[in-house]
């Protein structure tokens, strides 16, 4: 599909991240259970290589204390590069040490680190989205991580702030630059919004002119190439992360970089056959990352229902699709359905998570001092799942 040449839009500058040039400027945004090595690699298929890929989110205690589960999910495939990290820590010694760790072993290009998470349990002990309120303490951690980064270019990924009213991500850039951070990542909502909502573009925008020395990217709600396009006219952002939109549609990779190389251009969406032909390689993809065929097509059952959405596929099928336990039993459901249906236009638009928040839940008497030195308590990194 051609439109228009003369409305297309300019093709953006490379975005920079320290010695890695990202063109064009497309990020993958960390999601935990989701950016695995499986998932990068076949968003890096679609998108002929380019554009970055995030981990999804490692912490940083389980990772110098070597933790077995966590070291697996630190796995890159040979092609993967830059190798591209996400921290989530909040206590800046141990951040350090994993960040030296990472420089040490050799085990990644760039470390992004994350101040966006909102799910209560991390809140409630200061960490994620909560964190940067605290603006000492976010300092010592960028402090402690790019002083242990050696070469490796450190950036952040945070939210708005706690709510309207406890706004942070100006600050949070300007201590980020101040600090040496490479890059910063704004999620265009508060933690009280969770998913709720629309995105703020228009906050990725003052942020954008808030710190201009380093490249500013905006996250949230880029359903399509063309969203992405939008949120770069709107805001001035160097480069875009994509999260949500890409559940069950890792092909979006290759749209976005159409969209960007050749303006105006589009693949055409795929057809029932090529998006089973898509789950198949990636629950395969997954038993192979995971050394077994059964747990790897167990693991792809939570991506069912995004793959198949607005298909004419049907509750019994789709729960059959969402309990296989092996390949062959995959390849069976498959086979019976039709997959000569074109793609539904009612699945484009939003996926994946779109819940608002509820109240955000605080240590005692967090906000009585944004610049006290505040410790997150010692269990503040566990159990945490994403931003
Ligand atoms: C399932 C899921 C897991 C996520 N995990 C992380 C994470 O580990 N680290 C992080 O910084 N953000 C995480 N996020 C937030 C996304 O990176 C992104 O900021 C958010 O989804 C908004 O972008 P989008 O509108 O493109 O989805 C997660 C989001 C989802 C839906």
């Amino acid at each position: 599909m051609t439109a228009d040449a003369t409305l297309a839009p300019p093709v953006p500058d490379a975005l920079r991240i320290g010695p890695h040039t990202v063109q064009p400027p497309v990020v993958l945004a960390p999601m935990a259970g989701i950016t695995n090595a499986p998932f990068r690699t076949l968003c890096r298929e679609f998108s002929g290589g380019k554009g970055l890929f995030v981990s999804e989110m490692i912490t940083t205690r389980a990772l110098v204390e070597r933790n077995e589960k966590t070291m697996h999910l630190i796995h890159f495939d040979a092609a993967e590069t830059p190798r591209s990290i996400q921290l989530y820590g909040v206590d800046p010694v141990i951040v350090g040490k994993a960040v030296r760790m990472i420089v040490d072993e050799d085990l990644a290009d760039h470390i992004d680190l994350n101040f966006g998470c909102p799910v209560p349990k991390v809140t409630r002990k200061g960490g994620g989205s909560a964190l940067p309120y605290k603006r000492n303490l976010l300092r010592s951690i960028l402090r402690e991580a790019v002083g242990n980064a050696g070469d490796l270019p450190v950036t952040i990924k945070m939210r708005k702030g706690i709510d309207d009213d406890h706004l942070t991500y100006l600050d949070a850039g300007r201590i980020a630059v101040e600090e040496g951070v490479t890059a910063v990542a704004l999620h265009g909502r508060t933690a009280a919004q969770h998913y709720g909502g629309t995105a703020d573009w228009d906050a990725i925008a003052r942020l954008k002119e808030h710190v201009p020395e380093i490249p500013v990217l905006g996250n949230g709600d880029i359903w399509s190439a063309q969203d992405a396009q939008r949120m770069m006219r709107a805001t001035g952002c160097d480069g875009v992360v994509v999260g949500r939109g890409c559940l069950g549609r890792p092909w979006l990779f290759g749209d976005l970089v159409a969209a960007f190389e050749s303006p105006g251009s589009a693949p055409a969406a795929p057809d029932f056959g090529r998006v089973a032909a898509v789950m198949r390689r990636h629950a395969e993809l997954l038993g192979r990352w995971l050394g077994d065929e059964t747990r790897g097509v167990v693991d792809f059952r939570k991506h069912v229902p995004w793959y198949t959405k607005g298909f004419a596929v049907g509750s019994d099928a789709r729960r059959a699709l969402a309990t296989a336990s092996s390949l062959a039993e995959l390849d069976e459901q498959l086979a019976s359905l039709d997959l000569t249906q074109p793609w539904p236009a009612h699945a484009d638009g939003p996926r994946g998570r779109t819940a608002a928040g509820k109240r955000v839940v605080l240590p005692d008497g967090w906000l009585a001092d944004p610049y006290d030195c505040a410790t997150p308590s010692d269990d503040a990194e566990s159990d945490t799942s994403g931003g």
